[in-house]
């Protein structure tokens, strides 16, 4: 099923009919030759262009170092879609079409000539809004951003209060490696473009279960009047993944999971999970209330960091029967490398929805199972009746969103076993995206490419957004500074992460409950 055709049911209440009127725009891409291009947006573009959800005058504009004509740019992009897209074959004729939007801009980001070629290309289009309207996704390093604004705007590009069209600058992740970076980041882009021109990538945000949790919290009555400290004993997140660092070793060693996972995706889960509701459900209001539930989080001192934060490294191990070797084994990682492929946290929100209710966090590679999800788990029940008889065997309500895969929801709660005698069991409810939607699953890129070309800041970082969640990570890697991993904290590929991991819950007696594999 398509995504107009979605919308032709009545029952659907339509909240975007104003906003994806998406006009003519250049989408140029800088690094247009890396991997991101290749894997990620070009097969995003393929698919809204299929979808028709791009503009009716649109180009795709690849500019890079590389020496490549227009014509060898999309050849090699023609190979890749036919790797990376979501939907196979690709379709021919449509790619034919699309491919007639791209074009190639060789050039040096340090080059200010090369600028000077770009505009001149943007200009010879003849349609004055793909020269004035102008999407500049940056899929280079960061230490790439000041040059890039700071010559887009020499050549005319780029203008904090542009008089015709508009101009966007899109910047993925990693955003800095600590406060400190992330904030002279920020202050290099917004030297040129102003903060509502600057679109901060997570992907995560771009997941529709990720963005399900707050249609799930903010229009439905039942759910959200439990979500409080009276009713949630605590909450678990967990980003598990089945595969090892491979061939990143030499980005891993910069990043570890602290910088590459908790600081973006998983703070940005837990903000849309515990974040109070918005005013409206304008941008700005919904990024006001996921700042002011990350400046909630308790700081942690050096103390608690030993105490409510756990690390953990793989050492070598069996995956689906194949050995897999240890982290220090992976190319380009230091032998006696202390960086974590694994971390879990106890984090406490203190603010008056969640005083007292511990939030697990955890995520790590290596683990047996790729999976995303959210548990939310109830109080139990008080110890009278089935739970004076059953103590602990009476299994506490539990609420999970699976982000992926199989994504979806499930209730747990208890029941009784069908027979003579009498027995209490937990039993299941479940909403699966699947069996309810189809097979359309559009890739994150999808939604965020359109929302950057449409204007809508909502799934993408603000600055403050970006520096609070670092100054959290910050305050937990200061915790670790010239502390060696110790021996609790290494575990065997192909397990669930260290065994202080289960300590940490066990101190307030609760336990992980690991995602299960889709049956
Ligand atoms: C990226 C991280 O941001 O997210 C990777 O750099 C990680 O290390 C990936 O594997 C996870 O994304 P997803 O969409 O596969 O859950």
């Amino acid at each position: 099923m398509s995504a107009t055709e979605y919308f032709d049911d009545p029952t659907v209440c339509r909240l975007d009919t104003q906003r994806k009127m998406v006009e003519p725009c250049s989408i140029v891409i800088f690094g247009a030759s890396g991997d991101l291009t290749a894997r990620k947006l070009i097969p995003a573009l393929y698919h809204l262009f299929k979808e028709k959800q791009l503009p009716p005058a649109f180009r795709i504009v690849g500019f890079a170092r590389r020496e490549k004509t227009d014509a060898s740019f999309r050849a090699e992009l023609r190979t890749a879609l036919d790797q990376f897209s979501r939907t196979q074959p690709v379709d021919d004729a449509v790619w034919l079409e699309f491919a007639t939007h791209i074009v190639y801009c060789l050039g040096d980001l340090t080059d200010p000539t090369a600028y000077q070629k770009l505009e001149e290309r943007l200009t010879a289009f003849g349609n004055p809004s793909l020269r004035h309207n102008l999407l500049f996704y940056l899929a280079i390093s960061p230490s790439q951003f000041g040059a890039a604004v700071e010559h887009l705007q020499q050549a005319g590009l780029l203008s904090r209060r542009p008089t015709n069209g508009w101009q966007r600058i899109v910047v993925e992740k990693p955003f800095g490696h600590d406060l400190a970076s992330a904030h002279a980041l920020n202050a290099e882009l917004t030297r040129y473009a102003d903060e509502n021109q600057v679109f901060r990538i997570d992907h995560y945000l771009g997941k529709e279960t990720v963005q399900n949790i707050l249609m799930f919290r903010f229009s439905n009555s039942v759910f959200e009047r439990l979500w409080n400290r009276e009713s949630v004993d605590h909450v678990q997140v967990t980003v598990s993944e089945k595969h090892s660092v491979g061939g990143r070793g030499g980005y891993y060693e910069e990043a570890g999971a602290m910088r590459d996972m908790v600081q973006n995706h998983i703070l940005q889960v837990l903000a849309l999970v515990a974040m109070e509701p918005p005013v409206s459900l304008e941008a700005e209001s919904i990024r006001d209330e996921k700042v002011k539930l990350l400046k909630s989080i308790r700081a942690l001192t050096p103390v608690d960091v030993a105490r409510q934060v756990v690390r953990g490294q793989y050492f070598a191990g069996v995956m689906d029967g194949q050995p897999q070797p240890g982290y220090r084994q992976e190319p380009k990682v230091r032998p006696d490398s202390n960086v974590e492929t694994y971390v879990a946290m106890k984090l406490l929100i203190d603010n008056w929805r969640w005083s007292g209710v511990p939030f697990y966090l955890r995520t790590g590679k290596c683990l047996p199972l790729g999976a995303s999800e959210v548990r939310i788990q109830f109080r139990p029940t008080p110890n009278v009746l089935f739970a004076a008889v059953c103590g602990s065997k009476l299994d506490p309500n539990a609420l999970t969103l699976r982000l992926q895969p199989n994504e979806g929801i499930s209730i747990r709660f208890n029941g009784k076993v069908p027979g003579t005698q009498v027995g209490v069991r937990p039993v299941r409810m479940h909403f699966s995206y699947d069996s309810e939607f189809g097979a359309y699953t559009p890739e994150a890129y999808e939604r965020l490419l359109l929302e950057a070309v449409a204007g809508d800041a909502t799934l993408f970082i603000r600055r403050d957004e970006v520096e609070t969640a670092w100054h959290i990570v910050d305050s937990i890697r200061r915790g670790w500074e010239g502390k060696p991993l110790s021996n609790r904290e290494f575990y065997a590929a192909g397990t669930w992460g260290p065994m202080a991991a289960e300590e940490l819950l066990a101190q307030s007696g609760h336990v992980w409950r690991d995602p299960q594999p889709v049956k």
